[in-house]
């Protein structure tokens, strides 16, 4: 009877206290927050985009859709939101829905950023096409040509006017489908975020952040020596967050333009950041989770929560194939309760027809294929390399030249997918 108490208390207190923020396949690309702030919604490379309860990271709806990662979300004012992909394709969902109300393929290339005008009627994608597109309504498409590069970020002011970084160090100001200004940064720009004054905060693949008002640059800071690759700023404009691509996060006062401290703690590298409110951060990362942190002190809020034990391999410790299967490993899970990841879990892949894993969306390469997988096709498949087995699949080439080791890995998927 005490043991049974002690065992709810623990659920109990663990229900009240775990931050859940589980999900994602792959590193965690992007993220915004609703308007009302109870909600979050991110993408990420395996795929997925998901809803998240901002107030305990429970998952609330896990969407797929994109050929690709998801590299851009965006919340409208009503709480429907846009996701972009790396298919060029921008999709608007419902939050409680499984597949978009709409969706525009925009661009040739991915989608690196969403905006939303201040009205919330019109929406902007900034593209690695080099091009920035404004849809108006479901017809009305306005195709913005200037960026010499990838564009990396767009932003809308409160004017209306649409702001867009590339690659190629510009910033450019949009109106009414016309550039109307430029300024060049000596860096590619990375990520934009714009605080309540309207000032722009501009970050550069040479680790700095700038402030640019009035057309000029007023402040800048160096953040370290690694492009940054996202910015956010908290509702009162007091604090900017910078993610470094292979470094820290950085907290900065923005009145004093001086870094108030580094997050420390795991999850690094984090891909993507929002803040919630003016006190608190979220991080995406690397690793696969979306942390809390408290923008005062820096530190992480509900406990820090640690990735499911990564020793998915060690039931097979002294299997030659498991060694093999190590390279399949960041793509790839063997449970299907372990989700996606870059490419589609491997459970029960030995009679499975090709590319009919509904957790996944699959290239055209693999769909509608007449192919059933078995210990002499997967072999096949890296004997001859994905690019000439399937061409056109999203699957990396690599090949095991050794017949014995494609006989071990065989095995091992035998045994471990079953
Ligand atoms: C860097 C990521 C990556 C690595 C590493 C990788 N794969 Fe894949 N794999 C993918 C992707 C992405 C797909 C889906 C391809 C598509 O849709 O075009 C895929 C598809 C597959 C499929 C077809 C699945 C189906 O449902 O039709 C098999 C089988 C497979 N991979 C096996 C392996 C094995 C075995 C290894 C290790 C030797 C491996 N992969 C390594 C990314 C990867």
């Amino acid at each position: 009877m005490l043991r049974l108490i002690l065992l709810s208390l623990a659920l109990l207190s663990a229900s009240v206290h775990a931050e859940e923020w589980r999900g994602h396949g792959g590193p965690v690309r992007t993220l915004d927050v609703s308007k009302d702030g109870w909600e979050i919604v991110s993408g990420g490379f395996d795929g997925a985009s998901i809803v998240w309860n901002a107030a305990n990271g429970a998952a609330k709806n896990v969407l797929r859709f994109h050929a690709g990662s998801v590299d851009a979300v965006a919340f409208l004012p009503n709480g429907d939101f846009l996701t972009g992909g790396e298919d060029g394709i921008v999709a608007l969902w419902q939050p409680g829905s499984k597949s978009p109300v709409m969706h525009w393929k925009l661009h040739e290339a991915r989608v690196a950023s969403l905006a939303i005008s201040p009205d919330g009627k019109r929406f902007a994608s900034g593209s690695w096409d080099g091009l920035v597109k404004i849809v108006a309504s479901p017809g009305v498409i306005t195709e913005l040509q200037g960026h010499q590069a990838p564009v990396n970020a767009v932003k809308f002011l409160a004017d209306g006017t649409l702001v867009s970084g590339g690659q190629d160090g510009s910033l450019r100001f949009w109106r009414d489908g016309q550039q109307t200004a430029m300024l060049s940064m000596p860096s590619g720009i990375t990520a934009l975020a714009i605080l309540p004054d309207q000032t722009i905060a501009i970050g550069t693949g040479d680790g700095r952040v700038r402030l640019v008002s009035d057309g000029r640059i007023k402040a800048e800071i160096a953040t370290g020596d690694f492009p940054v690759i996202a910015l956010a700023a908290t509702r009162d404009g007091k604090t900017l967050a910078a993610a470094q691509i292979r470094g820290a996060v950085s907290l900065i006062d923005v009145p004093s333009i001086k870094i108030r401290t580094t997050l420390v703690g795991p999850g690094l590298p984090v891909w993507s950041l929002v803040a919630i409110d003016n006190a608190t951060l979220l991080t995406g990362g690397g690793d696969r989770l979306i942390r809390r942190w408290n923008l005062a002190t820096g530190e992480p809020v509900g406990g820090v929560p640690l990735l499911k034990s990564n020793d998915e391999l060690a039931a097979f410790a002294d299997d030659p194939g498991a060694k093999l299967y190590r390279a399949c490993i960041a793509c790839h899970t063997l449970k299907r309760s372990d989700g996606p990841r870059a490419g589609p879990t491997l459970e029960g892949i030995f009679g499975r027809k090709i590319g009919t894993d509904t957790d996944y969306v699959y290239s055209d390469a693999l769909k509608g294929k007449d192919l059933v997988w078995t210990p002499e096709t997967v072999s096949k498949l890296f004997e001859v390399g994905p690019a000439h087995y399937l061409p056109g699949t999203k699957m990396p080439e690599q090949t095991i030249g050794s017949a014995q080791d494609r006989e071990a890995l065989m095995q091992f998927l035998a045994k471990a997918t079953k």
